[in-house]
């Protein structure tokens, strides 16, 4: 198969995560006899430092023009404590998300067995979790209207969302929902939001046409107290752009840490695949960063716009043997790590291909 990939690394850990990344898409071309092409293009700090916009229009291009996108992270603690400053990392990424019509972001929160010590969570709760969300990821409180006075001394920022937006999130959650345990819970907060309650009932009308799926509705609150309480009554999630953010990086727990957690960002273009994690600077440079939510979302990016299942199961087998022979990152270690299966970002991967 001829496929053509872009890199877009962007800021902090994402260069040292998606070098991996890549690494693990050659040895799957190698190995499964494809012929994978590559570009890398600047997105976030980087971008904004070498051109001055956080989404160069050149790097759109090529995302448009790719089949499929391998992203790293943006941010920078320049901004992260600068409330002023009018052109952000952050937008890029936004911006990115808006213009290739991503409308779905899939999280998969998948416990591999071998990292049950990992998490801070007793291992009789989490033995077996495995949750699927679907992030609504173009609408909400993240793109409506925001506003600040003139003054300077009232800000607010619109939650909105329209019933087409709502209605094709949920669709694409109950078919996933059709393929795996068949059971749907849609997390809102409808008893204060009119946005909420739209949402809400278009998830009930929706539900109506897939009476062979199990539907639930919780409000984000309890949600998100319940993802911690009891883990494995979650089968698939459906949420809004705000709370599914949060509920995510809350979920990331269960699979032991956000250097585990990686998703998919699917819709009318090319298909985006990232870690949920961040540009991590408290780590960058360190080399200590868990390349294992890149590695897995090349899995997803396999599965989902190449449509090569056997090649992503690779991938995914390899990250379990990785972990069956003992070898941590630092976020996924634990005091009884010996020394010599502590492993650094680069050597982390490099096991991986070793287990390819
Ligand atoms: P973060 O996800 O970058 O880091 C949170 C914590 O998790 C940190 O302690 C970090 O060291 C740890 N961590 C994250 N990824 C890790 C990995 N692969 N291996 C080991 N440890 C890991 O979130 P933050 O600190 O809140 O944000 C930092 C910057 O990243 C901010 O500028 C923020 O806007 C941005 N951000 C970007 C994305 C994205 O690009 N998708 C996501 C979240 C945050
Ligand atoms: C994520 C991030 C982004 C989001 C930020 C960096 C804009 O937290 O991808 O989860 O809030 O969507
Ligand atoms: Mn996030």
């Amino acid at each position: 198969m001829q496929k053509h990939i872009l890199i877009v690394p962007g800021d902090g850990i994402g260069a040292e995560v998606t070098a991996v990344g890549k690494q693990v898409l050659e040895a799957i071309a190698a190995k499964f006899n494809h012929q994978f092409t590559y570009d890398e293009a600047l997105i976030g700090h980087v971008a904004i430092e070498a051109t001055g916009s956080a989404l160069p229009n050149e790097t759109l291009t090529k995302m448009r023009a790719a089949d499929a996108v391998l992203f790293g992270a943006v941010g920078h603690p320049k901004y992260d404590n600068d409330p002023s400053a009018k052109v952000r990392p952050e937008q890029g990424l936004l911006q990115m998300r808006k213009e290739l019509g991503l409308y779905a972001n899939l999280r998969p929160i998948k416990l591999f067995d071998e990292l049950l010590e990992a998490s801070s969570i007793k291992p009789e709760i989490l033995r077996g979790a495995d949750i699927l969300f679907f992030r609504e990821l173009t609408g909400d409180v993240y793109f409506g209207e925001k506003k600040r006075s003139e003054d300077r001394n009232m800000a607010s920022d619109l939650m909105v969302y329209q019933r087409y937006e709502i209605e094709r999130i949920a669709v694409k959650a109950y078919e996933a929902a059709r393929t795996r345990r068949g059971k749907l819970c849609s997390v809102d907060k409808a008893n204060v939001l009119e946005s909420s309650r739209l949402w809400r009932e278009v998830v009930q009308e929706v539900a109506l046409r897939y009476p062979d799926v199990e539907t639930e509705h919780q409000f984000v609150d309890a949600a998100a107290m319940l993802l911690i309480k009891d883990p494995k009554k979650f089968d698939v999630v459906v949420t809004g752009n705000l709370f599914g953010d949060i509920l995510t990086d809350e979920a990331s727990q269960i699979a032991g840490s956000m250097g585990m957690l990686a998703s998919a960002s699917v819709g009318d273009s090319t298909g985006v695949y990232e870690p949920i994690h961040g540009s991590a600077h408290d780590i960058t440079g360190k080399g200590v960063a868990n390349p294992l939510a890149s590695v897995l979302s090349v899995a997803l990016l396999l599965d989902i716009s190449f449509g090569l299942k056997a090649e992503s199961e690779a991938v995914i087998a390899a990250v379990d043997a990785v972990l069956k022979a003992g070898y941590r990152t630092r976020d996924i270690a634990n005091a009884n790590t010996p020394a010599d299966k502590l492993l650094g970002t680069y050597q982390m991967g490099e096991q991986v291909l070793r287990h390819l």
